[in-house]
């Protein structure tokens, strides 16, 4: 990890971040030979830790410049897409065996109802293959909640986990 802009430097070495990466990763099991998808991954801490530890990860995330230039660094690929209510993901069918997606706040901007999580979550999961699985952290659920009762799905504290 070495960041040749000084401007960016306490952003990537950040032991806690990487700490925090590395909790999510462990609660997510055997991440080797996987292939992950981490939604709004900013820096990219949870793909870069997930490479390192024999996953196939990539991300996904608004094109903002700071964010841009930390990816590049960790060698994370990224698709620059804004996640909109009701656009589908720029990704095909059966594609990932993990998506994640921590603190993203994509259902903010347009204040999403029940419907557009419904939605949201319906895409997703048609990206993931068997026995995939869905994690999504969020301090305020919001509309989540209601949307998560058409799906199978378990919370423990803010991070909800839904199966294929
Ligand atoms: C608080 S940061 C979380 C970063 C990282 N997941 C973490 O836990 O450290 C929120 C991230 O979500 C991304 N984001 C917010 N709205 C988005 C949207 N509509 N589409 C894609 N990414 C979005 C931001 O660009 C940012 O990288």
């Amino acid at each position: 990890m070495i960041f040749k802009d000084n401007r960016f430097k306490y952003v990537v070495y950040s032991k806690k971040h990487i700490k925090i990466a590395n909790k999510r990763l462990s609660a997510l099991g055997n991440v080797t030979g996987k292939e992950i998808l981490d939604i709004g991954t900013g820096v990219g801490y949870l793909p870069y830790m997930a490479n390192k530890k024999g996953a196939f990860a990539s991300a996904l995330d608004m094109e903002i410049p700071l964010y841009k230039i930390c990816t590049n660094d960790l060698n994370v690929p990224v698709i620059y897409h804004e996640i909109m209510p009701k656009i589908p993901l720029p990704f095909e069918e059966n594609s990932f065996d993990i998506i994640t997606s921590y603190q993203a706040c994509f259902h903010k901007k347009y204040a999403w109802d029940d419907s557009d999580w419904i939605w949201f979550i319906t895409n997703i999961l048609s990206l993931l293959r068997e026995k995939g699985v869905f994690v999504i952290q969020i301090n305020k659920p919001g509309n989540l909640q209601i949307a998560a009762k058409k799906f199978k799905h378990k919370v423990s504290g803010t991070t909800w986990t839904f199966p294929k």
